[in-house]
């Protein structure tokens, strides 16, 4: 992490009330139609939301499932995650702080995260990952700041002096270590994907844990 949580956080309250409005490019737009077109939750499914921000992703998907967990790092994010769900009439959502490495969450039957995890080092990642999966989650859908190609900085979505994003080898690997077969990659831009995993085998969510 090129920056503490501490300092991702305040960066984020500072940001809050202008974070929506600035979300107008199309290949975030893309990204997160993806992450929410592949969570595909079912009535009877948590959905836990990681790196909820203001709750583009959670929110869009509490309809459909019984119930909606977002965590994240920044209060400002989420009082806007907040605001929304009652302006929206949603009870089911539930928002509150936890990280990647401490959602604060015992299970989840869909994880999502968007453009979130490139906040973290990708050991870092590959421990969240770890987490997810100790989670016991059938899917787990990750959009993200992503390098497909060669990184770099002239090309939007990466400003090396606060992200870290890996690149899809990379996180493709830590979904499989963790015991998650890759069933989707779509490259929404050189710099943005989404990866979809599905639980594989019968590794139990103890299993998974131990190694975290
Ligand atoms: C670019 S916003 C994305 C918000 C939302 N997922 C979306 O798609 O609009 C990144 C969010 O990740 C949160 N974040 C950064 N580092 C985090 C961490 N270690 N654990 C949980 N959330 C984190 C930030 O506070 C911020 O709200």
């Amino acid at each position: 992490m090129k920056r503490s949580i501490d300092e991702h956080a305040a960066r984020f309250d500072e940001y809050a009330g202008d974070y929506d409005e600035e979300q107008d490019s199309e290949e975030y737009r893309a990204c997160a139609s993806l992450v929410i077109e592949y969570a595909d939750p079912g009535p009877e499914d948590v959905v836990l939301d990681l790196g909820c921000g203001t709750g583009a992703i959670g929110l869009a998907l509490a309809e459909r499932a019984k119930r909606v967990i977002g965590r994240d790092i920044s209060e400002g994010m989420m009082e806007r995650a907040r605001e929304k769900a009652a302006e929206r009439g949603l009870e089911n959502v539930e928002i509150g702080e936890g990280s990647f490495r401490e959602p604060d969450v015992e299970s989840a039957d869909v994880v999502v995260s968007n453009f979130a995890m490139h906040h973290l080092s990708d050991a870092e990642k590959r421990a969240a990952i770890e987490v997810i999966a100790g989670l016991g989650p059938r899917r787990f859908v990750l959009g993200d700041v992503t390098f497909f190609g060669t990184p770099d900085p002239e090309e939007p979505f990466y400003s090396p002096e606060v992200d870290d994003p890996a690149t899809v080898g990379v996180l493709a690997d830590a979904l499989t270590d963790a015991g998650f077969a890759l069933t989707a990659v779509e490259r929404v831009h050189e710099q943005v994907g989404v990866l979809v995993a599905e639980r594989a085998g019968d590794r139990s969510p103890t299993d998974r844990t131990e190694s975290v």
